[in-house]
């Protein structure tokens, strides 16, 4: 161990007590053994270091920092060497304001359009998703800052976040949920992770030892340290024994308590304790030196410029009918849209940035060359009617020559903590979209939203820029490809399917029990409806430009491909060409074709130049559940090149031979998974999927520590279903004001043991019990366990307080 030393000068209440946070964002630190304490702070689009009280929420304020475009923005600029400088400025501006371990970037699968947390995340596909988290990982890395990729792993919905279990065959684990942290760690260099809230087929995501330590550790090869998310231990002992490091916030004394009773019972072995305690000494004691003569000022400037230029490159021109944009110099507009005047450019929750600044197109208008002939907000943002701005609005859109149209998804529409339970956008917003295409034909809409919406109202608009959210410069931005001094390149990172039930896990999403069962396997996004030949509005890596590329040359050997790209118009422009593998007539069941490589290429107006895509570990792989390993299938592959999975310009082939004669499936027994049409697997397909019985996930008349207190519904206690009654009536009055309270939120959806994993020491988990008995309808017995428990803690707490203070002293 490298920390030998202070390891063995470490008594069992110091190791126990280092292994768990101290406040909100902070690690314990011991003077005696010369062990500094780090601070972590959110997030993965800017920093949010609170400085007063901390929550981890978004709910009291941060100190200012740049508001960069969030995950699922960058990733349509399909640019690593982006993500590489956004990754350099989120370091920068961390190490400024004293930030050690940067909570982000966050790269969960976009499962379903519905995750509230979608905006956070990059894509729908692990290999774009992994490429651009490593890019930031090795940006955030090279300031210094420790990047926390997150969340480890299968976390793609909000509702009982903390007290779900994500059911999933290890295949579809290995392919679609862990490729995208296999490339953040092996090739980003990750050096910490951040554990999910949910269970992993029936093991919370911090103990789960396959996770942390056979797949992470093991085979990755993995060398930082785990932080769970904020409440999300059940057990450190257990997490540590898995592979754990690190248990936040702050969950008291309590916590280590329990982990040198486990120490003593035997239930784990001090050398995990130590071992875990040596990789924190490592980061801890990294960290520490790495931050010593740090600057505390960043250029604010230059960030924003750079928040900027995120944004150019990340929006996406959807529709450009009659090449209406770029406008014209000097064209007459009319400005429309609430959020033309205050900016939807963030999402709401941990992720929440206090900016340096932010732009709004009516403030930065008139640098530009058109002509504005009126400005309206249009609709409320709430989704409530106004007649006079609608009027006002209309009357504008009359006169002018071309209608901007601002608009998309609401504050209230997607959150952390909630998901959606539609994928459109407010009415209000529709209708008038409506009302301007009948008095002006010429309308170019610019949307926001963070993530994928129904959009059967294209058809009124001439031209669509999705700006998805695109950060504290994001009007600049767009003015800039409105007018034509950027040519737009982003392409989509997911897929804008028409309508929600075409998503494969609409039947299955979110779980309405204590599993959620991942029943479509690995067709999701486009491989799903590429597969199962479900038609889709936008695909997967569309993206339009002002200018138009040819692809041609393609050669095709063992090592990878290459092929030529000709911009064949008249202004320059990038172009991101994709890389798509198949297996036509595959034994072992895959999509059509899946997404192995990309490259963003810059070309002036007639330039060509040649593209090379290597291929890697993971272009002809498949995970094999009976050998247990990756392995390649024998077959002629088909290599496709294009401008999105659904504009395939050039193919060719490439054999390869098997590693394995022992197949996984016999075909007859599952035909959903072989034509992907999952939409409707019934049990005994998915059972043979699974290679074991799906678990019972309903909900038991006993409620348990670990189920979610929205779940006190069921309780038998009068009181505890009056508190929720409560609960849901506030929630309720929330949303209804059009603003979630994400305090509520997190309460609604969290466990009973979270109130014992974030207070402090406040509250132990024998109180937690003993709330729960009373839930349970035991009232005397609960409550009299609540107040010896609350007694025996206080004097718990005190003599372990007096221990470490001996010691130290
Ligand atoms: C979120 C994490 C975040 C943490 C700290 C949690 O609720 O899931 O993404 O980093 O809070 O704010």
């Amino acid at each position: 161990m490298k920390y030998q030393d202070i390891i063995e000068k470490m008594t069992i209440e110091e190791k126990a007590a280092f292994l768990s946070g101290k406040g909100e964002w902070q690690t314990r630190d011991f003077e005696r053994l010369g062990i500094p304490s780090i601070f972590c702070s959110d997030g993965p689009h800017g920093v949010r270091k609170q400085a007063g009280a901390g929550d981890h929420l978004g709910l009291n304020a941060s100190l200012p920092a740049t508001c960069f475009p969030t995950a699922a923005t960058i990733a349509n600029s399909w640019d690593e060497e982006l993500g590489e400088t956004l990754g350099q400025t989120l370091g920068e501006e961390a190490m400024a304001e004293g930030v050690n371990v940067l909570l982000g970037p966050g790269l969960n699968i976009k499962r379903s359009p519905l995750c509230g947390r979608n905006f956070e995340y990059f894509s729908e596909d692990p290999y774009l998703a992994g490429k651009m988290a490593a890019s930031y990982v090795r940006g955030i890395q090279s300031k210094g800052v420790y990047a926390c990729p997150k969340h480890f792993a299968v976390n793609s919905q909000e509702l009982r976040r903390m007290a779900m279990n994500s059911v999933i065959d290890e295949r579809t684990l290995r392919e679609i949920y862990l490729t995208g942290f296999e490339i953040a760690v092996k090739e980003g260099k990750a050096k910490t992770i951040m554990s999910a809230y949910n269970e992993v087929n029936g093991v919370y995501a911090n103990e789960n030892k396959h996770l942390l330590t056979d797949i992470l550790r093991d085979e990755w090869g993995f060398d930082g340290i785990v932080i769970t998310d904020w409440g999300a231990s059940n057990d450190h002992a257990l997490g540590v024994a898995a592979g754990s490091n690190l248990e936040m916030p702050n969950p008291g004394l309590d916590s280590a308590r329990e982990l040198i009773a486990a120490v003593e019972s035997g239930k784990i072995s001090i050398e995990d304790v130590d071992k875990r305690v040596d990789e924190l000494l490592d980061a801890v004691m990294t960290l520490y030196v790495n931050a010593q003569n740090k600057s505390d000022k960043f250029d604010e400037k230059a960030h924003h410029d750079v928040a900027r230029k995120a944004a150019r490159e990340s929006a996406v021109l959807l529709k450009n009918e009659d090449n209406i944009l770029p406008l014209k110099p000097g064209a007459k507009v009319a400005i429309i849209g609430d959020f033309a005047f205050d900016p939807r450019y963030q999402g709401a929750g941990s992720s929440l940035v206090n900016p340096t600044k932010v732009e709004s197109i009516v403030d930065i208008i008139s640098e530009y060359d058109v002509q504005v002939l009126g400005k309206s907000r249009g609709y409320s943002r709430d989704g409530q009617e106004d007649a006079a701005t609608r009027k006002e609005a209309i009357a504008m859109a009359e006169k002018a020559d071309i209608v901007l149209y601002f608009f998309g998804l609401n504050e209230d529409s997607e959150s952390e903590g909630m998901d959606r339970n539609h994928m459109r956008i407010p009415q209000n917003q529709i209708d008038l979209l409506k009302e301007l295409g009948q008095v002006n034909s010429n309308l170019v809409g610019v949307i926001s939203a963070g993530s994928a919406i129904e959009m059967p109202w294209h058809h009124y608009l001439k031209a669509m820029l999705h700006c998805y959210l695109n950060g504290q410069a994001g009007a600049g931005a767009v003015m800039d490809i409105l007018t034509g001094a950027v040519n737009p390149s982003g392409k989509l990172s997911e897929t804008m399917a028409r309508r929600l039930e075409d998503t494969s896990c609409y039947r299955y999403y979110p779980s309405s029990e204590r599993t959620t069962e991942y029943r479509e396997g690995i067709y999701v996004g486009y491989r799903y409806y590429d597969t199962a030949e479900v038609p889709v509005l936008y695909p997967f890596g569309f993206g339009l430009s002002y200018t138009t590329f040819e692809y041609s040359d393609l050669f095709v050997n063992a090592e990878g491909a290459s092929f030529t790209i000709t911009n064949t118009g008249k202004v320059d422009g990038a172009e991101i060409a994709q890389l798509y593998v198949g297996l036509p007539g595959a034994q072992v069941f895959r999509p059509k074709k899946e997404l192995k490589g990309f490259k963003k290429v810059f070309l002036k107006a007639g330039e060509s130049k040649k593209v090379e895509i290597p291929f890697d570990d993971k272009t002809f792989r498949y995970f094999n559940v009976k050998t247990n390993k990756w392995e390649v299938e024998e077959g002629s592959y088909l290599i496709m090149v294009g401008a999105s999975s659904a504009d395939i310009r050039l193919t060719g082939n490439v054999s390869k031979a098997e590693t394995t004669k022992e197949l996984p499936y016999v075909p007859h027994q599952i035909p959903s998974y072989y034509s992907g049409k999952v939409q409707t697997v019934d049990n005994k397909e998915y059972e043979i999927l699974l290679g074991r019985t799906i678990p019972d996930g309903k909900w038991s008349g006993q409620l348990s520590v670990n189920d979610a207190i929205c779940q006190m519904y069921y309780a038998k206690s009068g009181l505890a279903r009056f508190a929720y009654n409560r609960l849901t009536a506030m929630k309720k009055k929330a949303d209804a004001k059009g603003k979630p309270d994400l305090n509520i939120l997190f309460i609604y959806n969290m466990p009973f043991r979270a109130m014992a994993k974030m207070t402090g020491g406040a509250v132990s988990m024998d109180m937690v019990y003993g709330i729960v008995e009373i839930v349970n309808g035991h009232f005397f017995r609960g409550l009299g366990k609540v107040i010896s428990g609350y007694f025996r803690n206080g004097k718990l707490n005190k003599k372990y307080e007096a221990k470490l203070k001996n010691i130290a002293e």
